[in-house]
């Protein structure tokens, strides 16, 4: 069974695939969905793509494939639809989840758009800081911090540092004393939910590496050990229940089980939860298929979710926050690749599958591999009104699993030199990117306005090789 982000037990349902039926006209294989692709994505007079304005023909010409290229406007509009739908739901703050992708400029970004950022390890921490985002505004998360990045989030002095272990309370009291500072902490409890688009289960218990289960009183007693130590104030719980959901049902079991705790935290131990984050996790379209709730829509329904779930356990409402990773980069950006080679392979009874090889593959885009994700792909630098055919766009890498679409129409005179794009690779592409068979990892462009900007720029392979002391 695959690994999922959501865990083991969603991945069979992963793959019922929608494009295996044959496109009805050829303009469906060049339509651009809105919801899929960057909001300023269009097809222009001449059928080559542009984003924010640039041709993706000329980005590629000036900056090299693959290129991941940005919609500068369309991030930042996502970053301050989540703010706002947010708060409106009861969380003055959003924390970007910066795993999904971060640089400088994504930090400077979201937090002019007035989010707060979600760091999980100290080179996370240390971009957040050179772009000059306050310690207060930042979230720090991780299973297994080390003892320098607790003492670098303590000196950085970040709003909220997340507790994950018994380890972690000790180490952390232990850098907020020598600092001579009140470290606020969150504890994060695993509520035995995991959830994954539209599917959710409820467990008694969570076999996982994170958090302080629930079910066996852990996290009441970490919560117990922080409020005996003068050095932290316990400043709320914390609960993640899984990525790309597309509707509330998880969040509202999760949040029942979070608001007991707090309320037996407050009858058996005089504990106030003034604080409740619900992690992130909201799903995005990669499929025109895909029907994630509107970013308001969830906000509005976890907010009422918590809003009753307070009620009938007597308490006030706590102030929310929320972790959006995906949701708010994943869109913005897409992937443009130089075809290299189209090959014809027959199938039994004589089908055929067309085999469109690309210059990268899973060194910039894993998700397919490890996922088994599904993504939307379009020939980027014309249009055609050839046949469509049944494409499996890959990679280059030395091994057959390295596809970056398993399944795709695309018009059937696609030829080494053309260009493709991939919607949706904002989040978790790059991030998660290796230099797999010593391949340099791509550049990072923004697009706004008919201008670029380079969010981060390409791997050399000098670059490669000055890690090599050589012999
Ligand atoms: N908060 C916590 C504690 C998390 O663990 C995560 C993601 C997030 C927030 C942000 O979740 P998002 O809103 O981006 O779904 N590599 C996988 C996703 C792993 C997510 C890990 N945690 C993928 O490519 O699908």
């Amino acid at each position: 069974m695959r690994a999922h982000p959501a865990g083991p037990l969603h991945a069979d349902g992963v793959g019922s695939h929608p494009s295996l039926d044959r496109p009805v006209d050829v303009d469906a294989v060049n339509r651009i969905a809105p919801d899929v692709w960057p909001a300023s994505c269009e097809r222009g007079a001449d059928g080559s793509l542009s984003v924010g304005g640039v041709d993706v023909r000329d980005a590629a010409a000036e900056y090299g494939t693959p290129l991941f290229l940005l919609d500068e406007a369309d991030l930042r509009a996502r970053a301050r639809r989540f703010r706002d739908a947010y708060a409106a739901a009861g969380a003055p703050v959003v924390y970007y989840a910066a795993k999904a992708f971060l640089t400088t400029t994504i930090a400077r970004w979201v937090a002019e758009e007035g989010l707060g950022i979600d760091v999980a390890s100290g080179g996370e921490l240390a971009v957040a800081l050179r772009a000059g985002v306050p310690g207060d505004r930042l979230l720090m998360h991780g299973n297994n911090k080390s003892m320098a990045e607790i003492d670098a989030a303590v000196d950085a002095g970040v709003g909220r540092i997340v507790v994950d272990s018994f380890d972690d309370v000790v180490r952390i009291a232990d850098a907020a004393q020598r600092a001579g500072i009140v470290q606020s902490v969150l504890v994060r409890v695993t509520v035995g939910v995991e959830a994954h688009t539209h599917e959710f289960i409820a467990t008694a218990h969570e076999d996982q590496k994170f958090g302080l289960s629930m079910a066996s009183g852990a996290a009441q007693e970490a919560v117990r050990r922080i409020v005996a130590l003068p050095s932290l104030r316990f400043a709320g719980l914390h609960s993640h229940i899984g990525s790309q959901i597309f509707d509330a049902a998880g969040f509202q079991v999760a949040a029942a089980r979070v608001v007991a705790l707090a309320r037996r935290l407050r009858e058996e131990d005089g504990v106030e939860v003034a604080e409740l984050n619900l992690g992130g996790g909201m799903g995005i379209a990669y499929l025109e298929s895909d029907d994630p709730l509107d970013v308001a829509d969830m906000a509005a329904q976890i907010g009422d979710i918590v809003g009753k779930e307070c009620a009938d356990a007597g308490m006030e409402l706590p102030r929310l926050a929320f972790e959006p990773g995906r949701a708010i980069v994943g869109p913005t950006a897409i992937t443009v690749y130089e075809v290299g080679t189209v090959k014809h392979v027959e199938l039994d009874r004589g089908a055929v599958r067309t085999y469109v090889s690309v210059d990268g593959g899973m060194s910039d885009n894993i998700r397919t591999a490890l996922y088994d994700a599904e993504y939307t792909v379009a020939l980027a630098s014309r249009a055609s009104t050839a046949e469509p055919v049944l494409c499996r766009v890959v990679g280059k890498h030395c091994e057959s699993g390295d596809v970056v679409v398993r399944d795709a129409w695309l018009p059937g005179d696609l030829a080494p030199g053309d260009l493709l794009a991939v919607a949706a690779t904002g989040a978790y592409c790059r991030a998660m990117a290796s230099n797999y068979n010593y391949l340099p990892r791509p550049a990072v462009v923004s697009a706004r306005d008919g201008a670029t900007a380079t969010v981060l720029r390409r791997e050399t392979i000098a670059d490669l090789l000055a890690l090599d002391p050589g012999a």
